[in-house]
């Protein structure tokens, strides 16, 4: 069995991702066992007070090592990154977060013998000539956004410093991540959270991609398995390192539709494509996953279906709260 994580850092962690992650891994390793580090707070007294906050702009490698020396940190969960959306509005800004801040998290991980170190990457590093149906895990890999970009870089980056420096770092191509308590950063996949909180809110959506538009999604429990998993594998069965596909269900937007008006019948939803669609349209519909399948027995749990029920099922009770 691997060694075990005992004093964990994650950046990004007031992110849609990072948020719960940080929760399920205070569960597993011990609250003050997990540092959660960002630019910003985030609105949930559970992360801010759940545990150790630090303030950590990933892009000044000083403040990463300050919290790895402060907190004897062994691994790095580096959750901190711009999304495809923003990308595209703030390129420079993307490379700088992404890349910068990969690299210093991995130099700060090589100079202090950490143990292990996650960089996730995500589908957005497939491109138009990637065959959609599925992606294979080892196509040519030529993205049209920045974000894609920075995501190829990242993943080569991450395996040079396995092979060079012999770190361990870990990583997986998640695809869109559907979620109830954190909202999602901007991405191209968001219109798949935001329509659950206006169809429990306005009984109404104004979708940003075609109602016909198919993307790999994944709801959050299978996101935060996948990665806890992978993190904790025997790495002596990994002969892939940063890059794994990761599948989880695909859906167009208008059967997603279809399925929440299962649950709200008087839910309409229109599409008005914006700049978002010639993302989403660079990008596959499906996912091979089997090298995760084979490398750590990875399977994914919730399909459309079991996601929305659990989804309308949190929201609506979040909404009796108040707290939507
Ligand atoms: N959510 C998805 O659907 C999805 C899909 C594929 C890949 N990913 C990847 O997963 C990771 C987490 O994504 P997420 O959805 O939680 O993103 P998010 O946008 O919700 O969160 C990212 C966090 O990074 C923080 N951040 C931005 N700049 C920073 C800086 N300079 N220093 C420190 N923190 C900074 C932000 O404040 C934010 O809280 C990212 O690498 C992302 O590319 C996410």
């Amino acid at each position: 069995m691997p060694e075990r994580m005992q004093r964990i850092l994650v950046t990004g962690a007031a992110g849609q991702i990072g948020s719960e992650l940080t929760a399920a891994l205070r569960e597993r390793y011990g609250a003050q066992n997990v540092v959660a580090a960002d630019i910003r707070e985030n609105r949930s007294a559970k992360l801010m007070e759940g545990g150790p906050f630090e303030h950590v702009d990933v892009t000044q490698r000083e403040q990463i090592e300050a919290a790895v020396i402060e907190y004897r940190v062994d691994t790095i969960f580096h959750m901190a990154a711009i999304l495809s959306a923003v990308g595209e509005e703030k390129p420079q800004l993307a490379w700088r977060v992404n890349m910068t801040g990969l690299l210093n998290v991995l130099e700060v991980a090589r100079e202090h013998n950490l143990l292990r170190v996650f960089s996730p990457s995500s589908i957005a590093v497939f491109g138009p000539e990637t065959p959609p149906d599925p992606a294979p895990q080892a196509p040519p890999l030529r993205p049209t956004t920045i974000y894609g970009v920075t995501k190829v870089a990242g993943e080569l980056l991450g395996e040079y410093y396995v092979h060079r420096f012999g770190l361990d770092v870990r990583g997986v191509r998640y695809p869109g991540i559907i979620s109830s308590e954190t909202l999602p950063g901007g991405g191209t996949t968001d219109y798949a959270v935001e329509i659950f909180y206006k169809a429990l809110q306005e009984g109404h959506y104004t979708c940003f991609v075609r109602e016909d538009t198919v993307l790999p999604m994944m709801y959050m429990p299978d996101c935060i398995k996948a990665t806890m998993d992978l993190m904790e594998a025997d790495g002596t069965r990994l002969t892939h390192h940063c890059d794994f596909n990761l599948a989880g269900m695909s859906f167009s937007a208008g059967e997603l539709a279809e399925e929440i008006r299962k649950h709200l019948p008087d839910f309409t939803c229109e599409f008005k494509p914006d700049k978002r669609q010639d993302i989403a349209d660079s990008w596959p519909h499906s996912i091979d996953d089997s090298a995760a399948r084979e490398e750590w027995d990875w399977r994914a749990s919730y399909d459309l279906r079991s996601m929305t029920d659990d989804m309308i099922s949190r929201l609506s009770k979040k909404l009796e709260r108040g707290k939507l």
